[in-house]
């Protein structure tokens, strides 16, 4: 949706990457610090780990004043109407901060050996802490959350393209009791739920495997008023909810397997077409209450927070 490729394959990001990247750098640095005296293993999986950097296209000729974030971040400058830069990621980002351990997955063997270098330079001290799992997360995710134990503490990022997050893999995360989970969830997803209930049977196995039901065809739609008797069986009479009612749902769906699930959400947006991209959600599978609500005052300030981003 609106992303295009550089000439290694990669992604470019935008501005949406910068909050994405703000919001999970600001919970690394509350999550570490309310942590740091507590003797238990704090333990940060990152997914989709990547390379360690992203590749940003700018815009040079917005106004830069309203965006410090973006002049801190980029590596070089450039006088054209749009440059790329480049920045840490998620995984280069989370060892800035004090975990006991690391576990890194990625797919793509060439960016986990580019990732490898990254650390070996710029955190070499933590080098031995990070577990670098090759293999795809929806079968890792669920040997690294079978080792996770009531005495450890876990936050994990799951930082998809698209939907290659099954929905499964949340079931079993939300089976660990000791998860603070962000997860940025494609709203590409709502493009092959079209407006008329005429859904390839293709594309209804890809949204029940991310949603992990396939009640929602009857959830997203309803019936138009103006039907005859003979009509029933038709899709043509059933018309798709509004986009905000489909966002609830998903979070709705999340909250059938996690304990808390935050309302508060982040929708990232392509910036040349405001269209959106991605919902940042945050859920989590403690049940006590204080840490809920601990959780639910910061993620509500740093979601926030990127209004000055
Ligand atoms: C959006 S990028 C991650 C960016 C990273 N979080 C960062 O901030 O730099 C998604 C990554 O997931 C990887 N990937 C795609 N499918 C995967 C899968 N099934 N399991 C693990 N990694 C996967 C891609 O190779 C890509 O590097």
């Amino acid at each position: 949706m609106g992303k295009q490729t550089n000439k290694s394959g990669s992604h470019f990001g935008g501005e949406w990457t910068i909050q994405k990247l703000h919001i999970i750098e600001e919970y690394l640095k509350a999550y570490a610090t309310v942590l740091k005296n507590q003797k238990i293993k704090k333990i940060y999986v990152d997914g989709f780990a990547g390379s360690g950097t992203t590749e940003l296209k700018h815009d040079n000729r917005k106004n830069r004043d309203n965006n410090t974030y973006i002049q801190q971040s980029m590596l070089d400058e450039s006088n054209n109407s749009t440059s790329s830069k480049t920045v840490q990621g998620s995984a280069l980002l989370s060892l800035k901060y004090d975990f006991d351990e690391y576990y890194f997955v990625e797919l793509d063997q060439n960016r986990i050996s580019d990732l490898k270098n990254a650390i070996k330079l710029q955190f070499p001290q933590k080098y031995s802490k990070v577990h670098f799992i090759a293999g795809d997360s929806n079968v890792k995710i669920l040997e690294i959350v079978s080792k996770i134990t009531v005495y450890d503490r876990c936050l994990m990022f799951l930082d998809p393209y698209a939907l290659e997050l099954n929905w499964k893999t949340l079931e079993a995360i939300s089976k660990c009791c000791v998860v603070d989970l962000w997860y940025l969830f494609p709203l590409s997803l709502i493009r092959l739920i079209e407006k008329q209930r005429k859904i390839s049977e293709s594309n209804k196995h890809i949204v029940s495997s991310i949603l992990g039901t396939e009640e929602w065809l009857d959830e997203l739609f309803v019936k138009s008023e103006q039907i005859n008797i003979f009509d029933e069986d038709n899709d043509d009479i059933y018309g798709r909810i509004d986009y905000e009612s489909i966002l609830d749902y998903i979070k709705s769906r999340f909250a059938t397997i996690f304990p808390y699930v935050s309302p508060e959400t982040k929708i990232l947006r392509n910036e040349e077409k405001n269209s959106p991209m991605f919902m940042l959600c945050f859920m989590m599978t403690n049940t006590s209450q204080r840490a809920q609500q601990l959780a639910s005052t910061l993620v509500k300030s740093i979601i926030k927070s990127t209004e000055k981003v």
